[in-house]
């Protein structure tokens, strides 16, 4: 592909200790076709210097309005944009992109681009607390730019809280998302409050062994990261998944079914749309023994006897009748008689949409792409052809987004 076709990414990092880490979504971005120009604020080269962007991207790397000013970069970077993101985006940044500042090349960028603008803030805890950041924040995503929400963990130093870069491997993601929905970043979900449940309950049999299933998470995943594209505050309620957090998500790791239902029924008070991608275990071990069960010659095992666990999509699906509006899907996994067997789940745990797809040995649990038909309580029926779990999730959430604005 030639330059001039590949989609044009403004990378703009601002001067805070993740700028290494946006190497890495340097990386990415241009491995993966982009062209991709790096915007740095002047304080950002006291952690990353100009070589390394140089070396990376390709392209000359200039921080102020006064070089090359035969070629108007101050316009012109900005106005030929596809997308830009800024990674990290300290609190100083954002103050300046907040007010209209244009007193560099990355804030005179901000202000001439059209295209998505996609902030991945980093900074402690305390300065993104601070109502300044907050109203700054607020400000920014008014008027449509991304505005990912920090990871919690490690800081610089020794605290640890709100403010980390989220995973580059995630931002990237989110651009990646923004790219493929076009010019206008489809924030349909903003202003929403969505949950995902994503993963397999394990039930423990005891202190070393559980009963569980094959799902990756990946498919719950997808339709976090989609709709935090699609501007949603994002409750993602994950079962033993070993991904990466979703940039933007609010993740609540969970381990059995019955943490599962706690979680998500707590998230889903003031949900406006509740998506069970987990795959959870119908059954738990009746007894769960505090050592580990051993085996003893000549005896054959005690079996092992099973109840019940609750079913939370049906319980959702009940309690609809207390929260007008709000919208239920569920998903299911068959192996023959898809659609009939779907049509009777759907019926059976009364959600409004469910998903159904057919799995085996080596289909769809832990694949990167999958094929599905969503059904709809209404009667209504659309095949997702064979595709990126992402397509799946946004047909899903175009679905939402239709009942939710219809209701
Ligand atoms: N689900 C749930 N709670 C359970 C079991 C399943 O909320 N205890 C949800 C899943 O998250 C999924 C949907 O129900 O959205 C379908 O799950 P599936 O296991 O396919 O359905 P089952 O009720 O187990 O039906 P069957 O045993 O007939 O396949």
């Amino acid at each position: 592909m030639d330059r001039s076709d590949k989609p044009r990414v403004v990378l703009g990092v601002s001067g805070g200790i993740a700028a290494y880490k946006a190497c890495e979504l340097l990386r990415r971005l241009t491995e993966s076709g982009h062209d991709v120009r790096v915007v740095p604020t002047g304080s950002a080269l006291k952690f990353v210097g100009e070589p390394t962007w140089a070396a990376l991207s390709g392209n000359p790397v200039t921080t102020g309005v006064w070089e090359d000013v035969h070629e108007v970069p101050h316009v012109r970077i900005g106005q030929e944009a596809d997308l830009v993101v800024v990674a990290p985006a300290t609190a100083d940044t954002l103050a300046r992109a907040a007010h209209g500042l244009a007193d560099d090349l990355l804030t005179n960028t901000l202000l001439t681009a059209r295209c998505p603008v996609v902030f991945a803030p980093a900074m402690h805890t305390e300065m993104w607390e601070h109502p300044a950041t907050a109203e700054n924040v607020a400000t920014l995503r008014r008027r449509g730019a991304v505005v990912i929400e920090p990871a919690v963990g490690r800081l610089t130093g020794k605290d640890t809280g709100k403010g980390r870069l989220p995973d580059p491997g995630e931002i990237f993601e989110v651009c990646r998302r923004l790219l493929a929905r076009g010019a206008a970043p489809g924030r349909d979900l903003a202003g929403r409050h969505v949950v995902v449940s994503a993963g397999g309950t394990r039930e423990p049999l005891d202190p070393v062994r559980f009963l569980g299933n094959r799902s990756s998470g990946r498919q719950g995943y997808a339709l976090a990261r989609t709709a935090v594209a699609r501007g949603a505050r994002v409750t993602l309620v994950a079962a033993n998944t070993s991904l990466p957090d979703p940039a933007g998500a609010d993740v609540v790791p969970v381990g059995t079914a019955v943490q599962l239902r706690e979680a998500v029924l707590k998230a889903a008070e003031d949900a406006d749309a509740v998506v069970m991608a987990a795959a959870v275990a119908d059954f738990r071990p009746a007894r769960y023994a505090q050592g580990k069960i051993k085996k003893r010659d000549g005896q054959e095992p005690e079996p092992v006897a099973l109840v019940r666990n609750p079913d939370v999509l049906a319980e959702l699906a009940g309690l609809s009748a207390a929260r007008p509006g709000q919208v239920v899907v569920g998903f299911a996994a068959e192996t023959d008689d898809v659609l009939a067997n779907g049509r009777a789940k759907l019926a059976r745990k009364g959600c409004d949409l469910l998903v159904v797809n057919e799995v085996g040995e080596d289909r769809t649990f832990g694949a990167e792409e999958n094929e599905a038909v969503v059904l709809g309580a209404d009667g209504s029926e659309t095949p997702v052809p064979h595709g990126p779990k992402e397509a799946l999730a946004d047909t899903v959430w175009d679905k939402v987004v239709h009942m939710l604005n219809a209701g």
